[in-house]
């Protein structure tokens, strides 16, 4: 159905990088921009949303759950475009498609329906962005155990705490991991084996994919985890407001939910206090779905096919070491690093984020608000703070209980002079490259960097 709306030509001959930036995503270069933020959401290329809007403009979609024929063509394109989505994770037939509103929408339906008990143990990462966090919450409210993985110095998830984890608690019924594919806070690529590891001790896997799909290829048949989360703005731009939750078949029925919605039940009443719920994917798509917007997703997955995902992945690869080298290689002119990068040094275990600090001559940092103010400037977009991501924080800075609540208090307090003394502790900055960052990018961020060096020098003088 709709193959010419969908199809993009894969590119026969290979279409340089610099090319692509030119031709899809003429917006950046036209206003000037240094878009370094794709962890925080990637960018859409032009044809995408031309497809998408001739595709709306010469259709007629109704509301699904009918089988009148507005409604029949929306239903045929969003299930099109789950079976899309399957296959591109390569995750035909053992998986059902959840769609949501986000990654985060994903994780809440699992913080909501797992059967947390007394009998029950979640063991997360400290790495873990906070919608993974907030299952916690469910988890502890409903009697769970809760055991965090510690980290190493560089951020990596201690693989001796992971086993251990595991072991100590071996005799609970049931057991949920939970961890990032990659870290949204240091761009580390965490082990992709725990997941069989985990699994083969009678846990359930539950893998925040959400910074890691936008620049590497994921294989559900190679990393069977039971829930992977995704945000597709994070992996191609457009449209935003659509997620999905993967979850393994044989894994889905275990989850319980006790709220209903149109669309979610196959039968309700108000005479009786029974209802029945679907048993796939409908039954966690509350109300009625974005079945406007959904077609689009399949648009954005063939967009990048069209490129090759392995030869996006390798781009991205060499985009990122291109930065960690460069940025390392700043010196102030006593030789002191400019550039102190979070994380490890490997870039083998490293994605497409880059966070890091900007050290005066004497190894101080300065000032993250500073640096964003003074991006603007360049208009650079970066980010700065901890990312949603407590807990990397955290161990990066080596805070300990005390002092985390510390900041709470104050927080509550709002006392300001203090919440902003005590941040200053605190966070990072982070960029991340995408495929069609390219040399002028980086050119801008060295220009934008270099005026450190200089400040610093004239201070010295
Ligand atoms: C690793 C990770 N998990 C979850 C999320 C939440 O994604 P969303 O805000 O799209 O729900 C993000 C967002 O940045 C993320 O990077």
């Amino acid at each position: 159905m709709f193959e010419n709306f969908f199809t993009f030509r894969t590119q026969r001959h290979r279409v340089s990088f610099e090319i692509i930036r030119k031709r899809d995503f003429p917006q950046l270069d036209r206003q000037a921009h240094t878009y370094l933020d794709y962890t925080g959401g990637g960018l859409y290329a032009i044809p995408q949303i031309e497809k998408h809007q001739k595709l709306l403009r010469e259709s007629v979609f109704g509301n699904p759950h009918s089988i009148n024929p507005t409604s029949s063509l929306s239903t045929a394109l969003v299930e099109e475009t789950r079976e899309k989505v399957l296959s591109f994770f390569n995750a035909t037939d053992e998986y059902d498609c959840i769609f949501t509103a986000n990654a985060s929408g994903a994780l809440k339906i699992v913080g909501e329906c797992f059967p947390f008990d007394e009998k029950s143990a979640f063991v997360l990462s400290k790495d873990n962005h906070n919608s993974v966090l907030g299952i916690k919450e469910k988890a502890q409210k409903k009697g769970a155990k809760v055991n965090f993985l510690e980290l190493t110095p560089d951020l990596q998830i201690d693989k001796s705490d992971f086993l251990k984890a595991l072991e100590e608690v071996d005799h609970y019924d049931t057991k949920l991991l939970a961890y990032p594919a990659q870290s949204n806070y240091s761009g580390v690529k965490h082990s992709l084996q725990m997941v069989r590891e985990a699994k083969e001790k009678g846990f359930y896997v539950l893998l925040d994919a959400a910074a890691f799909t936008p620049s590497n290829l994921l294989d559900l048949k190679d990393v069977p985890a039971d829930f992977v989360c995704i945000s597709f703005y994070k992996m191609f731009g457009y449209p935003t407001g659509i997620g999905c939750l993967l979850v393994r078949k044989e894994t889905c029925c275990k989850l319980q939910k006790d709220y209903f919605a149109g669309g979610t039940v196959k039968v309700a009443s108000t005479y009786d206090q029974t209802y029945a719920l679907h048993q796939n994917h409908e039954k966690f798509e509350d109300g009625t779905i974005n079945y406007n917007q959904i077609p689009a997703l399949k648009i954005g997955l063939e967009y990048l096919e069209s490129i090759g995902m392995p030869r996006i992945q390798l781009q991205i690869q060499k985009n990122s070491r291109q930065f960690t080298g460069a940025l390392s290689d700043i010196r102030h002119q006593n030789g002191s690093p400019l550039i102190k990068i979070i994380g490890p040094s490997d870039m083998e275990v490293r994605g497409n984020t880059i966070a890091f600090h900007i050290l005066d001559s004497l190894g101080q940092r300065i000032d993250l608000e500073q640096i964003e103010q003074d991006a603007l400037r360049f208009n650079i977009s970066l980010r700065t703070g901890c990312f949603c991501n407590p807990g990397a924080d955290e161990c990066y800075h080596q805070l300990k209980r005390p002092e985390v609540k510390e900041l709470l208090d104050a927080i509550e307090i709002n006392n300001v002079t203090k919440i902003q003394q005590l941040k200053r502790k605190r966070g990072a900055v982070r960029i991340s490259v995408g495929m069609i960052t390219n040399e002028k990018d980086l050119m801008t961020l060295l220009n934008f960097l270099n005026n450190y060096l200089l400040a610093d020098a004239r201070n010295a003088a």
